[in-house]
């Protein structure tokens, strides 16, 4: 059972100053609720119940976010309002949330290396809560990655077919399937160009890590952008043969760009209209 769940979650957000100036981009809301709380409970749903989160400066809201804000619990105690503050109330009372500084911004490996103090030496989950995913039909993403992660024990990344003319902006794998939807991953680029892609599956922000990533991403030198790469330190995982792709069940939303962010929006707006008060 993985109860730990790592969102890195330290970056600039650059794509959407000026509201990113002051406020991380986690803390941006789909309708009432911010993007990093989509996350969590996605992860509380597939059995986690300790998130550890990788912050940096300017991030202390969503600190606040995940704790009992006195003076508001006060002003709409017995109101009609309260009920507002109901699911945060039960996602503050299912886990307990840890903390820790990326303090330099070396990429993503390296702010999941950041966050080793806050991982036991057991496999855990990491979500990028600026992808936004949710399933219509059933089990969300990590709870359908957790379930194959019982089956073989291994590193998961989740991908999706992407059009091959945005391979820059993704890390692209390749691998051979295994079981339907399952494959077994033996290359892996970060941002190819088109043509040197080697498949069209794009790795989006949802993985399973065992431990043994951490010493791989310490001796991964610095990749594409000079950034520590986590795509580079799978690779040398996926050359030991311990890294499986899934094409996960669901749908899955870029909130890092305007454009994603917009149809997320009108998504959940269209899913949850009826539930929204006028
Ligand atoms: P992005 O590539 O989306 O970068 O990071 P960003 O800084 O958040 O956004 P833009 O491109 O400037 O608009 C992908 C994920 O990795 C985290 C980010 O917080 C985001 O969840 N990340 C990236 C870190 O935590 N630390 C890093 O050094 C880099």
């Amino acid at each position: 059972m993985i109860r730990r769940c790592l969102f890195p979650a330290a970056g600039y957000g650059t794509r959407f100053l000026p509201a990113t100036k002051a406020m991380p981009k986690e803390m941006l809301p789909i309708l009432t609720k911010p993007l990093i709380q989509y996350g969590v409970e996605e992860a509380i749903e597939a059995g986690c119940d300790v998130m550890a989160i990788v912050t940096g400066r300017g991030k202390r809201a969503i600190e606040d976010h995940f704790d009992i804000s006195y003076e508001l619990e006060h002003q709409i105690k017995g109101t009609s309002k309260e009920h507002y503050l109901n699911e945060i109330r039960l996602v503050i009372d299912k886990c307990t949330f840890t903390y820790t500084r990326q303090v330099e911004m070396k990429g993503l490996g390296h702010a999941i290396l950041s966050g080793e103090m806050l991982i036991a030496d057991e496999a855990f989950c990491v979500v990028l809560a600026d992808d936004l995913c949710d399933n219509p039909d059933g089990k969300g993403i990590l709870a359908q990655m957790n379930e194959l992660y019982k089956k073989y024990r291994c590193c998961i990344v989740a991908v999706e077919e992407i059009d091959p003319k945005d391979s820059n902006k993704y890390g692209i794998i390749a691998g051979e399937e295994i079981e339907n939807g399952v494959l077994k991953v033996d290359d892996m680029v970060e941002k190819p160009d088109p043509k040197d892609a080697p498949s069209n599956l794009a790795i989006i922000g949802r993985y399973i890590l065992t431990p043994d990533i951490f010493d791989v991403i310490r001796d991964t030198k610095p990749g594409k952008g000079g950034e520590i790469q986590i795509t580079d330190a799978l690779l040398e995982m996926a050359k030991q043969g311990k890294v499986l792709a899934y094409k996960f069940q669901g749908k899955r939303f870029d909130c890092g760009s305007v454009e994603g962010f917009v149809e997320a929006t009108n998504y959940f707006f269209e899913k949850e209209k009826d539930n929204l008060e006028a």
